[in-house]
């Protein structure tokens, strides 16, 4: 993989890279075409990262279409897909792991311990290999987007980042792999959560600039119509460090996790003072 890379930039060619687990949907396509309409070659990689699951989650379970996905990649301009196993990155004996700052125990990481770590660590380990130019992450995983964002930085990458961004199905649910452990009843709850969302945005057009108060219209809405087993949080934050705002006073973030049976999805919507 870095001879491949490091021969097209010899010759001067643009190198972008897109990291996966899989189970590619438009959303994982959407990024393969921002890369291949803005460089010279497409590299991504298919790989189930053991580190970044916690023990009582789908590791096992998470699906791995393995011939659709060398297709679907192919199809969007996927120059170089990368797929290693788990020996090979993680050979016995390595156990150094990347330690993320504070922002990967809030939110997500406060739901799943160890999963920034988890994370950072690979996504480390596959820039080292790959050597990309730039870096593309999807804004459907804003937090994990701006704690690469921070590595890259505090770690002297020499890499671009760039985050695109989310790809929707019609009624508006994020597109995911995990959506495909929905069940139908949930499917029409799941995509309540973006409603949701929308309805927190449409709060703070109509005035609103008191978090909680925008945070309140998103959860009212969510027990409305998602009737959530549980809601993991609600929060709005500033965009590229993810600490809360307590006034909407410049573009923030508005992201919410919750769990419908067995499945957690994410998701957030930018939401502006007017
Ligand atoms: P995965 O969930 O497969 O996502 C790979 C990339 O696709 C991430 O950057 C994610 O934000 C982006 N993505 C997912 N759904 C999207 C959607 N609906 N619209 C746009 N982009 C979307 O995120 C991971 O894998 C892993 O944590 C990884 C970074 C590969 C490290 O293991």
């Amino acid at each position: 993989m870095r001879a491949l890379s490091r021969s097209a930039r010899s010759k001067g060619e643009s190198v972008a890279f897109v990291p996966t687990m899989g189970a590619l949907h438009a959303g994982h396509v959407s990024l393969f075409e921002r890369a291949r309409a803005t460089h010279d070659r497409v590299a991504a990689s298919v790989f189930v990262n053991p580190l970044q699951f916690g023990p009582r989650e789908d590791f096992t379970r998470y699906p791995r279409p393995v011939a659709r996905d060398n297709r679907l990649s192919r199809a969007a301009g996927v120059d170089w897909l990368f797929r290693p196993s788990a020996r090979t990155l993680y050979p016995p004996g390595s156990t150094t792991r990347v330690v993320p700052g504070p922002l990967a125990s809030r939110y997500e990481g406060a739901v799943r311990p160890g999963h920034f770590t988890g994370v950072l660590t690979v996504v480390l380990k596959l820039l080292q290999i790959v050597e990309p130019d730039t870096l593309i992450l999807g804004r459907k995983d804003a937090q994990q987007a701006a704690l690469v964002g921070s590595m890259m930085r505090d770690l002297d990458v020499p890499a671009r980042l760039v985050v695109a961004p989310t790809v929707r199905e019609r009624d508006g649910l994020a597109l995911s792999s995990r959506n495909a452990y929905l069940s139908a009843q949930e499917r029409v709850r799941a995509a309540g959560l973006h409603r949701a969302l929308a309805a927190g945005r449409a709060a703070a057009r109509a005035g609103a600039r008191d978090a909680r108060r925008i945070e309140s219209a998103v959860r009212v809405t969510l027990k409305l119509i998602s009737r959530p087993d549980a809601i993991d949080y609600v929060a709005l934050v500033d965009p590229s460090t993810f600490e809360p705002v307590r006034r909407l006073r410049s573009r923030a973030l508005l992201a919410a996790a919750i769990r419908l049976g067995r499945t957690r999805i994410i998701d957030n919507v930018t939401v502006s003072p007017r």
